[in-house]
């Protein structure tokens, strides 16, 4: 049998970065597997982000066979140490994340769905633009992070005239920081949506950590105040920031960042 990689001197360091983050996913997730009865490597697939960091990709309603072996050391695990050591070793292990998902056109930290049937296009954000110049929303970057989304636009006009609307939905959209990237018509739109919201992807566990990946302490203090009172059927509730609905014409982009319509 192959011996496992050894990790990376970067690697080791991100884990050590991440940790926070780890453990406060596994908070939540013991909470659910405590009020539902569930098995913990149960409520660890559905209501954390490890299926995807761990490098099985996003996960559809069936694990990847990796995944199960984990999950069952997950459950015998002793204490709560024992399932974190287990989530950081995993990590470790775990081949590098490539960016967008597979399917989306990527422009630099943003990337859109393929058009829907009603002419609008889902747009996303990932952070692949922390260095030591700050983290992605960062002043020093805005025309950066502009110029992304100019091309985004471009691309859309040129790729699928049938486009009309950009839409978003992101706790991302609470911050002043991230909304001067979009134009006024895109971002005053936003409002809170209804409805079940995963937590098996980055989505609202985005806001819990910055832009190196550490916890963010106030975030994870207000999350870990709000377990004891989490209703298993709503768990996205016992986050501080929920998501916000946007959507604005194509129009509006283009004049925005002076492409002409
Ligand atoms: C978004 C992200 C880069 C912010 O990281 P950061 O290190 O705080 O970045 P910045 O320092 O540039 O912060 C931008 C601003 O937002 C504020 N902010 C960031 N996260 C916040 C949070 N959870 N709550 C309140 N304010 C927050 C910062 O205080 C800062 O405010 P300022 O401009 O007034 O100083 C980081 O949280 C991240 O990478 N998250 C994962 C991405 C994600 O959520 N993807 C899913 C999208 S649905």
């Amino acid at each position: 049998m192959t011996p496992p990689p050894t990790p990376s001197p970067e690697r080791l360091e991100r884990v050590e970065r991440m940790r926070g983050y780890f453990a406060l996913q596994l908070s939540l997730a013991r909470r659910m597997s405590d009020l539902t009865g569930e098995p913990l490597g149960a409520t660890t697939l559905r209501y954390t982000n490890f299926h995807r960091r761990f490098g099985f990709g996003r996960w559809t309603g069936e694990a990847a066979a990796g995944w199960t072996v984990y999950a069952e050391a997950l459950d015998a695990a002793a204490d709560a140490g024992a399932q974190l050591s287990l989530a950081c070793e995993m990590f470790l292990r775990a081949p590098d994340e490539h960016g967008h998902e597979t399917g989306r056109h990527a422009f630099g930290c943003f990337a859109c769905e393929p058009p829907k049937a009603d002419g609008s296009v889902n747009i996303h954000f990932l952070n692949l633009d922390t260095d030591a110049g700050g983290g992605p929303l960062a002043a020093a970057k805005l025309s950066r992070r502009q110029a992304e989304i100019a091309a985004m636009v471009r691309f859309l006009r040129e790729r699928f005239p049938e486009v009309t609307h950009i839409r978003g939905r992101s706790w991302l959209y609470h911050l002043a920081a991230y909304r001067r990237v979009f134009p006024p018509a895109y971002v005053d739109s936003r409002t809170p949506y209804d409805g079940p919201v995963t937590l098996h992807g980055n989505g609202l566990w985005g806001q819990t950590i910055d832009s190196w990946e550490r916890v963010r302490p106030d975030v994870a203090q207000a999350l870990t105040a709000a377990l004891p009172g989490m209703d298993p059927q709503a768990p996205w509730k016992v986050f501080p920031l929920q998501g916000l609905a946007t959507v604005a014409p194509l129009s509006a982009f283009e004049t925005f960042y002076g492409l002409g319509a």
